[in-house]
Formats: structure tokens, C-alpha cells, sequence
């Protein structure tokens, strides 16, 4: 007979389950992590009027291009600027652990935006990933296809408590270096790793050679189809993350190709190529305090040039804005109001 008998085990008496209050409640502190997501299935909704428009969300996140992109058939409804998708970066529809997932989104709005300084509704921070990420223009609340993103948001987020804090958020965190990220090395790194997918101009490869609006098999990295300089993935730490945790396209934070010391040197050579510009960018973060230490762009609190915040190190800035913190309290833009 050996040590371990199942049957004895099932026979113990079992703790009783928490009452389901007390679950709801210990959900909801704010520093729960939520790491098994319950998303439900959206193919198994009813052929109704909101199920039908999840569905048609999910393929305006992953079909953008044709939806809301420049070459949309319906002209009053080319609100992107690019022929990017949602999806390039909110991978798998926004359900893939540190692939930028959405899946807390809708349970994390309305909040107030340190970038905008304000109150933002779900739908504000739909559009600023339209006006910076897609490189193109609000989309108005009653426009179906932003109706039809919020649906499908708000089903991602459907078994979520507010404010639910989930394990995979955001794109992942490597170490931060303690040298200046190099666009140098990275044009290495970006010829033996990217380049047979993203192509040596950075221009990706469109699924047709024709018509835009098909989107692309594998999205462009900088050049007039990119996302814009005020988009997130133009911040260095969020990018080299994106790459280490899911790129060559395909891996996963749990088995990275890159080591993380390459992901932060092609990231700087993607950092480093031209982009479309956006503007008014000078007007973000009406507390200066509040920006994050990778915005490549001006005007910021501390004394640190503007090739460290596009670089790094960024160890010395994020150490000089807590003391500024602790000091002041907060450092208002001069540009805005
Ligand atoms: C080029 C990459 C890219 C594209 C394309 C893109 N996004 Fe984003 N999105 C990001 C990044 C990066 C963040 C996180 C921003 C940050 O850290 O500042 C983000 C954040 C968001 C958030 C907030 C998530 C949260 O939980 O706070 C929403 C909602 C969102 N995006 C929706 C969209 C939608 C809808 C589209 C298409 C219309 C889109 N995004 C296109 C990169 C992208
Ligand atoms: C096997 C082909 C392949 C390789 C190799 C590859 N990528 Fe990608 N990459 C893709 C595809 C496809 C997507 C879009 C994923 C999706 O839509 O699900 C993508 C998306 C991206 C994005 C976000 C979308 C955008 O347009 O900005 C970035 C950034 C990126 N890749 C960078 C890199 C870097 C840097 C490397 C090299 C370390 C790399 N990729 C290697 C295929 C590839």
C-alpha cells in the first residue's frame, strides 16, 4: 500500500466555500489579481440585436481596415487613418496575457486620465487609441461601429468587478536597462528576427496588393501607415515589452525568443525610423509629474534631455520625478490653459 491514498484525501471534510458576498467583496479590493479570465463565449450569444453587435465589435477590432479604415467602402465611416487593426496590438481580439489585453477595460472605465487630465468614459479611451495608434479621428458616440466596440468590450469585461485588477495586464515587465537603449545593435536584432515578416522598410506586407482595406498580414512598424509619435506603442518601455512578450509573432511571455536586452535595442531602432506626427502632443499630462519616463516627447518636469526619455536609462528619471513628487507635489504644463 502506498503512502498516498485519493480516497482518503476526498474523504476529508472540505472547507466550506466562502459566502458569495464575501467573495464579491474580497474580489473587489483593489489590489486582487484576477488571473483565471472568464470570458464568455461570444459565438454562443443569441442572434439578437446585442448579439449581433459584440460580433460585429470583435470584427472592427480585428477587421479595422475594412470597417473604419482610409479605404472603408462606406466614406462616412473611414475614422482610422491607417489600415492598421485593433487587433495588431490587442492581440487574439484583446485576450492574449500581456499582448495589450482589453480584457479588463470596460470594468476599469470611466477613470480619470493623467494624460488628458480629465474624466474619461470608456469611449474617450476607444479614441484616443483612434487618434494616436490608428492615426485618425474621433469616432462619434452614436457611430455603429464605436457602439459596436463598446459592446464587445463590455462582454470581455462582463465577469469582472469594477476596477478589477487582472494578472497579464499590459504588455510585461523586463528589466530596465542601465545604458541608453541602442537603435545601432537593434538594426542587427531587427535583420536576423523582424525583417522576413516586417519587411527591410519597416512597411509590413498587405493582404492585398490592391486594396487597402483588407488590412495586413503583418502590420507595418513606422513609415505613413504606422501609428502616429503620441501613440503608446511609440513609448520605448511599451514597446520593447510588446516585442519581448510576443514577438517574433506568435510567442508568448512564457516562452520569449528575444532576450530582453535585444527587445529593448530593436525597440529603439523601431523608436528611431520616421512616423506620422501628431500635433498638439505638448499639451499632454497637465501635470508633468504624471508623465510616464519613456514620452519621447517634451516638455517634462525633470532636468533629463529628450534622447533619455526616448532611450533611457530611465532608472535616474523615474528616481528624479519621485523626488519632485515627494517635493512638490505636482509640476503643471505651461501649455496647457
Ligand atoms: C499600435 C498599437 C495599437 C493599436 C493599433 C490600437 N491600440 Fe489600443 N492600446 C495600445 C496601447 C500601447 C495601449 C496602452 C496604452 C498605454 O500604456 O498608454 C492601448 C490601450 C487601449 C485601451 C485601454 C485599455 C485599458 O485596459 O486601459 C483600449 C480600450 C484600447 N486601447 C482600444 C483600442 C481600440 C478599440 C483600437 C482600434 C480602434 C486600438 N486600441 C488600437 C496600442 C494600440
Ligand atoms: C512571423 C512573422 C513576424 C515576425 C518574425 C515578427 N513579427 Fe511583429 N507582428 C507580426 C504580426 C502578424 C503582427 C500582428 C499580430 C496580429 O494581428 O495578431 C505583428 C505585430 C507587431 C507589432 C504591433 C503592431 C504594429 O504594427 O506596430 C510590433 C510593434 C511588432 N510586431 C514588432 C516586431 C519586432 C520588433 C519583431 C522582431 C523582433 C517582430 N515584430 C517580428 C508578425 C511578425
Amino acid at each position: 500500500m502506498g503512502a498516498f491514498v485519493p480516497g482518503a484525501a476526498l474523504g476529508q471534510q472540505a472547507t466550506p466555500p466562502p459566502p458569495a458576498a464575501e467573495l464579491a467583496a474580497s474580489l473587489a479590493t483593489a489590489n486582487a489579481r484576477i488571473a483565471v479570465w472568464d470570458i464568455p463565449d461570444i459565438d454562443l450569444l443569441p442572434d439578437d440585436e446585442n448579439g449581433r453587435l459584440v460580433r460585429y465589435g470583435r470584427s472592427v477590432l480585428e477587421e479595422s481596415a475594412r470597417h473604419i479604415g482610409p479605404d472603408a467602402a462606406d466614406p462616412a465611416q473611414r475614422f482610422a487613418g491607417n489600415n492598421l487593426a485593433c487587433a495588431n496590438c490587442h492581440l487574439d481580439a484583446g485576450r492574449k496575457k500581456f499582448g495589450l489585453p482589453l480584457v479588463a477595460a470596460a470594468a476599469d472605465y470611466p477613470r480619470y486620465s493623467t494624460r488628458s487630465g480629465e474624466r474619461a468614459e470608456l469611449a474617450d479611451r476607444v479614441d484616443s487609441c483612434m487618434t494616436r495608434s490608428m492615426n485618425g479621428r474621433a469616432m462619434p458616440r452614436d457611430a455603429r461601429p464605436m457602439r459596436a466596440l463598446l459592446a464587445y468590450l463590455t462582454l470581455l469585461s462582463s465577469a469582472l468587478p469594477k476596477d478589477a485588477n487582472i494578472a497579464g495586464a499590459g504588455a510585461g515587465a523586463i528589466p530596465l536597462l542601465d545604458r541608453p537603449a541602442d537603435p545601432a545593435r537593434g538594426a542587427v536584432v531587427y535583420a536576423q528576427t523582424c525583417v522576413v515578416c516586417h519587411r527591410s522598410g519597416g512597411e509590413g506586407l498587405r493582404r492585398n496588393a490592391v486594396d487597402a482595406s483588407f488590412g495586413y498580414g503583418v502590420p507595418p512598424l513606422w513609415g505613413p501607415d504606422s501609428f502616429n509619435d503620441g501613440a503608446g506603442m511609440n513609448r520605448l518601455i511599451t514597446i520593447a515589452n510588446f516585442v519581448h512578450d510576443n514577438m517574433p509573432n506568435g510567442v508568448s511571455w512564457v516562452m520569449p525568443v528575444l532576450a530582453p536586452e535585444d527587445a529593448w535595442d530593436v525597440a529603439a531602432y523601431v523608436a528611431s525610423q520616421k512616423r506620422p506626427h501628431r500635433v498638439g502632443l505638448d499639451r499632454d499630462f497637465p501635470d508633468l509629474l504624471d508623465k510616464p519616463v519613456d514620452t519621447p516627447y517634451g516638455p517634462y518636469a525633470d532636468g533629463f534631455p529628450q534622447a533619455q526619455h526616448k532611450y533611457g536609462p530611465f532608472g535616474p528619471i523615474g528616481a528624479e520625478i519621485a523626488r519632485l513628487k515627494a517635493d512638490k507635489g505636482r509640476v503643471p504644463n505651461p501649455n496647457v490653459r
